[in-house]
């Protein structure tokens, strides 16, 4: 795929699609990393003499306007870490956005409205998307966390107009790509999160790549039980029961460890107040629900971690929003911070626990995709990426 790096982008108009969905409360950005990751990007256009249209989506307005859902306050804290002014408009296509666009000098910044209040966006329109070719010379992807989506700002554009990845998108499919193409071992995995449903085709994909695969969260319970174990009232899903099996059945035949939490936190209910023990896994309760690993299973997996050259970590080991559990996600954490393995974090939840648990700067890589770092570690193709132009 061509890059930034191919194209002479000096006066150039460049439609940057960025992902600045970002969580905001009451109108201010409350978790910059996504624009902060943007950022190198930005400034490489600027540098180079571009005339950059920034494009994002925020939230999911389903196609029609939404005064929560502008992306004005992304552009004011852009603004604050390039030091430079940043232009947020009000519409992402049209008359007016041409004209503020004619208007710009080189190594401007102009920021177009949520491309999602265009009812085109999603559906991947391709009048939509020749409209916003028509405001650029170049297009640039640095959405890794939308990649995943073909939408018209994120795919359909691409067809029109010279299409390169960013500097963000490239360094995150360079570090994903090697670590499943090329891995050093041991190479663990940890998928952990609430659902198998989930995370179904993650797991099966680095079944053929990993020597060591740790299981938490809410899905471990589906696992437990599918081997003949009492779970109590934890978390369930009755028809993934088979596909646990096999998943287990699929481990052996690869000689790849698959590890089950060996014992749990569990509560009388789902509350931060509740009753709580440490139990054996074969020993829960009947009345009694499974809400984090134990402290026997923190031992087990932060020793695999420590003696990993490569961990990918996915979804949470327990309800780590809650003080009460979140013992287990937490000592997951602190072993990817100790481990002189490379650690990559995949996305959502878990980046958000590196976070809150302050070792986010001890980690490798913390992919800025959720959805996006799912499906690629799935070993999907990111429509995307595909769109790009070919070298
Ligand atoms: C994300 O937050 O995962 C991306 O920005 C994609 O958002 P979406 O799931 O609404 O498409």
């Amino acid at each position: 795929k061509m890059t930034m790096k191919d194209l002479d982008l000096k006066g150039k108009r460049v439609f940057c699609r960025v992902d600045f969905n970002v969580p905001m409360e009451e109108g201010k950005v409350t978790d910059d990393t996504r624009i902060r990751a943007a950022v190198p990007t930005i400034k490489y256009l600027i540098e180079q003499g571009a005339k950059v249209i920034l494009a994002s989506h925020l939230g999911r307005p389903e196609g029609e306007f939404n005064e929560d859902m502008r992306l004005a306050a992304t552009g004011v804290r852009l603004a604050e870490l390039l030091h430079k002014e940043v232009k947020s408009l009000e519409e992402s296509i049209g008359e007016k956005v041409e004209k503020e666009i004619s208007a710009m000098q080189e190594g401007d910044i102009i920021l177009l409205e949520n491309v999602r209040f265009n009812p085109g966006e999603e559906k991947n329109d391709e009048e939509l998307a020749k409209a916003f070719a028509a405001l650029a010379d170049v297009f640039v992807n640095d959405a890794f966390g939308a990649a995943h989506r073909a939408h018209a700002s994120t795919a359909g554009i691409a067809s029109y107009l010279p299409a390169v990845s960013g500097l963000l998108l490239e360094k995150e499919l360079d570090v994903l790509g090697k670590a499943l193409s090329e891995p050093e071992r041991p190479f663990t995995a940890i998928i952990g999160g609430a659902k198998v449903k989930d995370k179904i085709g993650v797991i099966d994909h680095l079944l053929d790549k990993v020597d060591n695969l740790l299981i938490g969260g809410g899905l471990s319970y589906t696992f437990i039980k599918a081997q003949g174990f009492e779970i109590g009232n934890s978390l369930v899903e009755e028809d993934k029961l088979e596909l646990a099996k096999s998943f287990i059945e699929k481990a052996k035949q690869k000689g790849v460890n698959f590890y089950l939490p060996v014992d749990a936190t569990v509560a009388s209910e789902f509350s931060k107040d509740a009753a709580t023990k440490s139990v054996n896994i074969q020993e829960i309760p009947s009345d009694w629900m499974g809400l984090d690993i134990g402290p026997e299973t923190v031992k087990v997996y932060a020793d695999v971690i420590k003696n990993s050259k490569l961990i990918i970590w996915n979804g949470p080991m327990g309800v780590f929003e809650m003080p009460a559990f979140e013992n287990g996600t937490k000592s997951v954490a602190q072993a990817m911070a100790e481990t002189s393995g490379y650690t990559v974090i995949g996305g959502g939840d878990s980046a958000a626990a590196v976070e809150k648990f302050h070792v986010a700067d001890k980690m490798d890589h913390i992919s800025t995709g959720g959805g996006a770092s799912l499906e690629f570690m799935e070993g999907k193709d990111l429509p995307g990426v595909s769109a790009l132009t070919d070298k």
